[in-house]
Formats: structure tokens, C-alpha cells, sequence
């Protein structure tokens, strides 16, 4: 299988509203591996939101729109009107941007009431036109790209789809290996990746289901594609692609020990989501979140869940991780 171009390889942090915010990025790109990471989408409708709106959704750029450790940040855009899309794009460049995304993939329902993502899916001369006309408006230095499920009821229309994000002037685009329909039920439809990336006129990531290291291999060994996204698979194992580099690069893979490695970022991350807001909630509703996840990969992460589960306040949160990892 040889790669469509002599690019080199891309490892990227997906998008994910509700989970991979500003603090989430921040942490996961600390820990490493990720060359570039997305925020989550911010929703275009009428208005052409203001300069703190987009800071307030992606906070990167007013740092020059780098993660902590220096990472890159795509601002994503999720919307249907062509014109507002490109002035949204547009102003949040206005504000620093320097790379924008499209979302055409999202399944909530309130969103594709709205004729925003996954439903577009149907319509690909309107996906044609949308990339069109925000490419047209942005400066020619600023990186567009764009994310597709294969399809919406079914995959019929995927190789268009990719063609009017190719045609419309993407340079790159992201494919999560299942119809809006699938949702997230497994498995993902890694071969779907390998016949888009053979015929699309586009750089493809492939993105579903890469869990583990040997689901990156064997994601990569179906797809052909040399750019991974990963998403929630980077939340469960939050060194899930520093162990892709080390594979990459031919080092010995050492994954990361929760009483170890893990147990710092946990504590990182609390204090991380302290600073970030005074809201009480936000630090122990994003903790609890993301230990809920790691339970899937580490034992241990499902006994502290349960320690912390009934607690409130920050402080005694902060003294019960204190204790657990001592
Ligand atoms: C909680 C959650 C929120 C998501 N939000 C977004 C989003 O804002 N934009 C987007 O393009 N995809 C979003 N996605 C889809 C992911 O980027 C990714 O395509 C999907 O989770 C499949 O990859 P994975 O199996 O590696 O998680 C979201 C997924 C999840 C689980």
C-alpha cells in the first residue's frame, strides 16, 4: 500500500465538544505525540460572533493558536450557510485563526434540524459550495480542512462528498469510518478510509475506533492513510499517541503506569481545570468525566472514580487525589 503523497505523517487530537476542551487539549498535548489538534465546533448561524465568543471557544489563539506545549489549534466550524460560514471564518482569522476546519459530521439531532453537519452529507453540491466559498473569502495562507462521516443513512454518497470537499480547495480531510446512522456503534469501516483515500484527490486522516496501538497499526495497514485522528481513544489512554511515536520512531513502546505517569496528569488536570474556571462545578464535573473514561483502560481509575464520585468541593476532591497517589 503506498501513501498518496510523500507527506509525513500526521498524528491529530480530534475534535469533541463537551470533552476535548481547552484544558483537555492542553494536558493531552503536553504529554505529547500530537501534531496538531482541533477545537471543539463552534456553531454558525446568523450572527458573526465577536472577538471574545472565539476566545472564549478557543482560548489558543491568543497563543498564536499553540496548545501549552506549543501544539497547533484548527478553530472548527459547524453550519450550512455559505456566506456565514466564510464571514465567521473570516472574522475568527480577523482575531488570529491561522487554521480553519469544517464539520460535516455531526450526528445531534438539534444540530441537523439546523442543516448542520452529518445532514449536509445528503447534499454534496451544498458541502461543494460551502468549501468553495469559505476558501475563496480566506486569506490564502490560512489552512482549510474538513471533517466527513462516510455518509448519513449510507455510504452512497462518500466519494462525492470527498470529491466537492477536494474540489471545494480542503487540503486535508478527516473520515470517521461510519454513517451518522452508525453513530458510534462499532466497528468503525477502516476499508471505507482506503477506498476514499485511493480515489479522493485529497490528503485523507482516518479516524474510528483507534483504541489501542495495534488498533493504530491496524488502522493505519487498512486504510493506507498516514494521518490519524485520534479522539476518544486519546481521553483513555492519555499517552495513547506517545506510544504511536515510540512505535514510529522503532523505541521501545512504555505505556504509561497510572500510579506513575498517569496519577501526575490526573492531579495536573484538577489543578489545570481550577485555574481555567472559577465555576465550582467545571474542575469535578471534567474530572469525574475523563476518570469515567479511563476506567476502560486501567482498574485503578475506576477505584478512585469511586472515591471521588460522591465528593463536591474542590478542596476535599484535591486532598482525596493527594492521598490516592501518594
Ligand atoms: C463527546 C464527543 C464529542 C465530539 N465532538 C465533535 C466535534 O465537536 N466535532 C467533530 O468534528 N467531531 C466530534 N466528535 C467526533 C470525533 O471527532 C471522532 O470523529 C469520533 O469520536 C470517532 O473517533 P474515535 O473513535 O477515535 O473517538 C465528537 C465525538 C465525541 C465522542
Amino acid at each position: 500500500m503506498t501513501p498518496r503523497t510523500a507527506q509525513p505523517t500526521r498524528l491529530m487530537l480530534a475534535p469533541m465538544q463537551g470533552l476535548c476542551d481547552y484544558v483537555m487539549r492542553d494536558l493531552l498535548t503536553r504529554i505529547g505525540g500530537y501534531d496538531e489538534c482541533v477545537s471543539e465546533f463552534v456553531r454558525i448561524t446568523h450572527t458573526v460572533h465577536s472577538r471574545p465568543a472565539w476566545l472564549r471557544h478557543i482560548p489558543e489563539i491568543a497563543t498564536a493558536n499553540r496548545t501549552f506545549a506549543g501544539t497547533p489549534c484548527s478553530v472548527q466550524l459547524l453550519g450550512s450557510d455559505p456566506e456565514n460560514m466564510a464571514e465567521n471564518a473570516i472574522q475568527a482569522v480577523r482575531f488570529g485563526a491561522d487554521s480553519i476546519d469544517l464539520n460535516f459530521g455531526c450526528p445531534a439531532p438539534t444540530v441537523n434540524k439546523h442543516q448542520g453537519g452529518a445532514v449536509l452529507l445528503k447534499e454534496p453540491q451544498r458541502i461543494y459550495t460551502i468549501v468553495r466559498t469559505v476558501r475563496q473569502r480566506l486569506p490564502e495562507n490560512i489552512r482549510l480542512t474538513a471533517k466527513m462521516r462516510l455518509g448519513y443513512d449510507d455510504t452512497g454518497l462518500a466519494l462525492e462528498n470527498a470529491d466537492a470537499i477536494a474540489q471545494g480547495g480542503a487540503s486535508l480531510l478527516t473520515v470517521h469510518a461510519r454513517t451518522k446512522v452508525q453513530g458510534y456503534q462499532p466497528p468503525a469501516h477502516w476499508h471505507w478510509l482506503n477506498t476514499i483515500r485511493e480515489r479522493a484527490a485529497i490528503d485523507i486522516a482516518a479516524n474510528g475506533d483507534v483504541f489501542t496501538l495495534q488498533d493504530y497499526i491496524d488502522i493505519r495497514q487498512i486504510s493506507g492513510c498516514r494521518h490519524i485522528m485520534l479522539g476518544r481513544g486519546a481521553v483513555i489512554r492519555p499517552d495513547l499517541a506517545r506510544q504511536i511515536r515510540q512505535y514510529e520512531s522503532g523505541k521501545p513502546v512504555q505505556a504509561a503506569l497510572f500510579e506513575e505517569e498517569i496519577g501526575d496528569w490526573v492531579k495536573l488536570f484538577f489543578t489545570l481545570c481550577r485555574q481555567y474556571t472559577d465555576n465550582g462545578r467545571y474542575p469535578a464535573a471534567r474530572l469525574k468525566q475523563w476518570l469515567g473514561m479511563m476506567q476502560q483502560a486501567y482498574p485503578q481509575a475506576e477505584t478512585l472514580f469511586d472515591r471521588i464520585r460522591p465528593l463536591k468541593e474542590n478542596a476535599e476532591i484535591q486532598a482525596a487525589l493527594n492521598r490516592f497517589f501518594q
